[in-house]
């Protein structure tokens, strides 16, 4: 709010990722989704003040958490023991699973990964749809690492399959569906990894985690959670 301080020990910044509906997008020129409802639910039951949002490529969170710049992430990012080994998370907040996107009744309609063979595939950088990419078609032999495209947003990478430039799109599973509900691309099948969604700060910060810890509970036990989940879910 205009006149307040922004300086104070207890004043945090967020950064997050936009272009991955609903959790992060910019409509009419403002950042929105559920990340940025919750996260804000979540900090209002806290003692700390959230000063502003910052907006940057998912794989640059980590290192704007790491050199101050930020100081939580909300981006719908999966909590992981290779993530863990940098950075500290809020208890989960939502879970997920992988799709495989592809173009509404084109030609390529896989079942399964071992389909994937001879076609193009892309993902977000630093993604954990990435990960699927990497290890379980380029490393398990199924396709070749030069027919993986990495984006910089997941809007970049469902544009290339509507125009047929790419075969497949392998992305977060709820993102996957609003994509589907909203542009020319449909799941193809679920590719189930059992992700976590959690909010990312820095291992040293021990009194925010259990702060956003508490704040994820309390939004959980009040009507609050609900509301933002049927805002941005329809559910
Ligand atoms: N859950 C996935 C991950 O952690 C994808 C997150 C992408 N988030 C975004 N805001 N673009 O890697």
């Amino acid at each position: 709010e205009n006149g307040e301080e922004a300086d104070g020990e207890n004043t945090i910044v967020a950064g997050t990722a936009p272009g991955f509906p609903p959790f992060e997008m910019v409509e009419d020129g403002e950042l929105v989704g559920f990340d940025i409802d919750l996260l804000e639910a979540v900090v209002d039951e806290t003692e700390y003040e959230l000063a502003e949002w910052e907006q940057l490529e998912f794989d640059s969170l980590i290192p704007a958490l790491d050199n101050g710049n930020i100081d939580v992430i909300a981006a719908a990012m999966t909590i992981s023991e290779e993530r863990q080994e940098q950075i500290a998370f809020s208890d989960p907040y939502y879970s997920s699973d992988q799709s495989i996107l592809v173009q509404t009744g084109g030609d390529f309609q896989p079942e399964s990964l071992d389909d994937f063979e001879g076609q193009t595939v892309g993902a977000q950088s630093g993604t954990t749809g990435e990960t699927v990419v990497r290890d379980d078609l380029i490393e398990a032999g199924i396709i070749d690492e030069g027919d993986y495209t990495s984006f910089d947003n997941y809007v970049l990478a469902v544009e290339d399959l509507e125009s047929g430039l790419i075969d497949a799109v392998v992305l977060d599973e709820p993102v996957a569906e609003t994509f589907e509900a909203e542009r020319d691309v449909e799941v193809a099948f679920v590719y189930e990894t059992g992700e976590e969604y959690g909010f990312g700060i820095r291992q040293e910060d021990e009194d925010l985690q259990a702060a956003l810890s508490d704040g994820v509970a309390a939004v959980e036990e009040s009507s609050e959670y609900e509301e933002i989940t049927s805002t941005w879910f329809g559910e």
